[in-house]
């Protein structure tokens, strides 16, 4: 069975007396050890969709509608909000796409992450205290028993981001929501994060929804890779079918895109721009950009029924030669 479900999970936003619906009707699932994908352009919903999944939306004029989200079986958007305090933090954590704004710049690292495990698991200050450098350590901070003791500021950049690491797994989560985790450091410390991650992976068996725009990552790290457009997902499925044979043409156009896959000098872009999610085309929203468009794809929008391997496409590339 799967550790999460969601299930045909919504978010609106209300601004200037009308809705506009930024995630629509996302469904997937999350084994227990899995490393989900979840890709997609900027402003396709991704960091929407896992922020309403935590019920920690950025505004209040952004709510959750609909559907369900179970974490081992229990009904996340049942809750009421100091349960889902406990549950976030606890068996849920995240790192958001900017460290630097998440961590409290007036509190020392050790204090960050000690609180976690004093509210979630009910250590003592010293336990706390303890558990914090070996989290720090398993991270990689070099030398954490006097690192425990800095303040952010004191910390580089790719430091910082493993201490933002720490702090969400002090509580030993279940589930990490990892948002651009690596996008803002150079690469040799992108690798040691991705390494961190997947280690904690083999040795917790933590489940992970890694949002990233780098299908270069999404390949080094996840097993399997959920596509978004204009707020609804159009693929998931495993990895290895996905980059091998993608259904969708926009995932095609994805991989087309990449600096590995694109052929010649200038990088290789899908033409035309994502819809204005208050002015959405009819039909599939991908169909003013689509390379293949037929009679159906104006007229109906495509669902992405049942779990295991979806498309959401009428006419599925198949198998390309
Ligand atoms: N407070 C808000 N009110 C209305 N719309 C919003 C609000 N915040 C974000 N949006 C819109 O929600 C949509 C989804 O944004 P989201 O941040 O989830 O995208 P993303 O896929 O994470 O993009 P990126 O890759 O740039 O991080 C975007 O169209 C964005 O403009
Ligand atoms: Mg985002």
């Amino acid at each position: 069975m799967s550790l999460l479900q969601v299930q045909d999970l919504s978010v609106i936003a209300h601004n200037n007396g009308h809705d506009v619906t930024l995630v629509d009707r996302v469904s997937f699932d999350l084994a227990k050890g899995e490393i989900l994908g979840l890709v997609g352009e900027s402003g396709s919903g991704k960091t929407m969709a896992c922020r309403g999944l935590m019920r920690l939306l950025p505004s209040p004029s952004l709510r959750v509608q609909g559907g369900a989200v179970r974490l081992a079986g229990q009904d996340l958007l049942a809750l009421d909000e100091a349960s889902m305090r406990k549950v976030r933090g606890g068996q849920l954590g995240m790192i958001f796409q900017n460290p630097s704004s998440h961590l409290d710049p007036l509190m020392r690292i050790g204090e960050q992450i000690a609180e976690g495990i004093r509210l979630h698991q009910g250590a003592s200050k010293r336990e706390a205290r303890l558990q914090a450098i070996e989290v720090l350590r398993q991270v990689g901070i070099p030398d954490p028993g006097q690192r425990i003791d800095n303040y952010p500021h004191e910390f580089s950049g790719g430091m910082r981001q493993r201490a933002m690491i720490a702090v969400a797994l002090g509580c030993n989560p279940q589930v990490l929501i990892a948002d651009e985790p690596t996008t803002a450091l150079d690469v040799t410390v992108q690798a040691q994060i991705l390494r961190l991650l997947l280690d904690l992976r083999d040795r917790r068996g933590l489940s992970i929804i890694m949002i990233t725009h780098d299908l270069g990552v999404v390949a080094q790290t996840c097993d399997s890779i959920a596509v978004m457009y204009a707020g609804r997902l159009c693929e998931h499925g495993s990895k290895y079918d996905l980059l091998a044979r993608p259904q969708h043409p926009y995932t095609a156009g994805l991989i087309d895109c990449q600096p590995a896959t694109s052929s010649g000098h200038a990088l290789r872009t899908i033409a035309g721009q994502p819809p204005l999610l208050d002015a959405l085309p009819g039909g599939c929203r991908f169909n003013p950009r689509c390379p293949q468009i037929g009679t159906l794809c104006t007229e109906q929008l495509p669902d992405l029924a049942g779990i295991g391997p979806r498309v959401a496409c009428h006419y599925p590339l198949g198998d390309r030669p």
